[in-house]
């Protein structure tokens, strides 16, 4: 006999007895305290439920249609991205759980003269749509929710939340931070100078405490894994496996949208600190560990010539890969410049698993100049790329030169953020003032400027019925408009 589907708007009733799990040494851990690295051997970890294979229990087509149903629910606990509540962190209670609208982001397919230009068809996933502009929202409903799950097993009075950020992980956890209020603070560390004003705005208008480092991304990890060593605070880095959890949510969403299957289908993911594909990888094993995917799809991460600490790791033969951390330099993706990304070794182990599954898993590499273009290519055909999305896009384009997709493959791009946040380097292309050290020259085709209509002086000298008659034609002139017959 099978069992009845819950209600779409019952919180699940089943906790998992979940247990980190060290990439390193295999030891595990409870998950009654807050860790990072494994107290063995100082390894990063993940977490697990060690009953997941008994979900399967119920069918793929038990788990297809509760997810599907919850789609529709009003229960706000699960209809952000815990509606996958089963397959992330069934520990939490619905309390707990904090929705500030954060995924369920749409997929819009690029157009037919896009598609054409770029040789393929493709969408892109929009995470600039969640709440704080990026797809960090999703990690953040993770680790808040079972922040909310300590303080209030523990009686905490006070919680110092830290985090290194390119600007992104800064305003999500600023914005999960000042939404859940007391007992938590949140204090950000930035290379100064190194994260966009829009982002920089982000953990300022929420309150957050923010402290200016000079260096690079890696210099500020470093800080901050230092501070988690010696001092009691909450940890909001990728290293904190929650935040893996949460962000596991796209691989679920990008497989329902497709009606669970992803045959035919290849997934590009911008790489930096690279947490995203760890989450992107875990998600999509574990979809098809319980049968609700019949294959894995292509997983491509792509990183920029200046940071490509991964690239190179894969670039070596199987036999013979070595771990690097790189310098970087600086990248219009600026958000993924990191040369010693935290979450390698989680990639290493699930990339093992993930190929070991039949899935194909590669990195490719791209260039700033063709990041760029990339994403100013997109923006003009109706999307809404952030840099690291224009990435994903050069990576495509890549990936079909270099033929390593099949002739119909379609793939799905992760546009990581909204392009508002990357205004200051469309600017840069725009006026060919980019620093020498991006090194990219703008493709005259791809520019676009603000021309005026008249100057100051000129109107000062008009009547007002004057300017505007004299504005009006100057704009049809210019935009080439013609007069309406009678
Ligand atoms: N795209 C955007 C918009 C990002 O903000 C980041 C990372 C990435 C891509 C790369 O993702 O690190 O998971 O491989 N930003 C982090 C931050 C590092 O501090 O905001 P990843």
């Amino acid at each position: 006999m099978s069992v009845p589907p819950p209600s779409p708007s019952d919180f699940p009733a089943r906790r998992a007895a979940m247990e980190y799990v060290c990439t390193g040494c295999a030891s595990r851990h409870s998950v009654d305290e807050l860790l990072y690295t494994c107290p063995e051997c100082g390894g990063v970890l993940l977490l697990e439920d060690p009953d997941f294979d008994a979900l399967a229990e119920a069918g793929p087509g038990y788990w297809r249609g509760l997810f599907d149903a919850r789609r529709a629910t009003r229960t706000t606990a699960l209809r952000g991205v815990f509606r996958f509540y089963e397959l992330m962190a069934p520990v939490l209670e619905r309390e707990d759980i904090v929705y500030l609208g954060e995924g369920d982001t749409p997929i819009v397919e690029a157009s037919a003269a896009l598609a054409a230009s770029v040789g393929r068809r493709f969408a892109f996933k929009n995470e600039g749509q969640n709440p704080s502009a990026s797809f960090k929202d999703r990690g953040m409903a993770g680790a808040f929710s079972y922040l909310r799950a300590l303080v209030r097993l523990h009686g905490w009075d006070e919680v110092l939340t830290l985090c290194a950020s390119t600007g992104d992980t800064s305003a999500a956890a600023a914005l999960y931070g000042s939404y859940v209020g007391e007992p938590i603070r949140t204090v950000v560390l930035l290379p100064r100078g190194r994260v966009t004003p829009q982002q920089l705005s982000q953990p300022l208008g929420s309150g957050a405490l923010v402290l200016e480092v000079p260096g690079v991304f890696d210099d500020c990890m470093k800080i901050v894994e230092y501070l988690a060593d010696h001092y009691r605070v909450a940890l909001l880095n990728s290293k904190n496996s929650w935040r893996i959890l949460g962000q596991e949510s796209y691989a679920y969403e990008t497989a329902q949208w497709y009606g669970w299957d992803l045959a035919g289908k290849s997934l590009f993911v911008p790489v930096g600190n690279a947490g995203n594909i760890t989450a992107i990888l875990s998600g999509l094993l574990k979809l098809r560990r319980l049968g609700i995917l019949p294959a894995l799809p292509r997983l491509v991460g792509v990183q920029s010539e200046h940071a490509d600490p991964v690239w190179r790791y894969y670039q070596a033969p199987a036999g013979a890969r070595r771990f690097e951390p790189v310098t970087v330099r600086p990248s219009v993706a600026q958000a993924a410049m990191i040369g010693n990304p935290v979450s390698f070794p989680r990639v290493r182990l699930l990339a093992e698993r993930y190929q070991r599954e039949g899935g194909d898993f590669r990195v490719v590499r791209v260039t700033e100049q063709a990041i760029m273009d990339a994403m100013l290519l997109a923006n003009r055909h109706g999307h809404i790329a952030c840099t690291q999305g224009g990435e994903c896009l050069a990576g495509l384009l890549a990936a079909v030169e270099q033929g390593l997709l099949d002739r119909d493959e379609f793939a799905v791009l992760d546009a990581t953020a909204h392009s508002l946040k990357f205004a200051g380097f469309q600017s840069m292309y725009f006026d060919n003032s980019f620093p020498p050290a991006y090194g990219v020259t703008p493709d005259p085709g791809l520019v676009n400027r603000p021309e005026a209509v008249m100057d100051e002086e000129r109107k000062r000298a008009l009547t007002a019925e004057e300017f505007t008659r004299e504005a009006a034609l100057a704009v049809a002139r210019r935009a080439g408009l013609r007069g309406r017959s009678r």
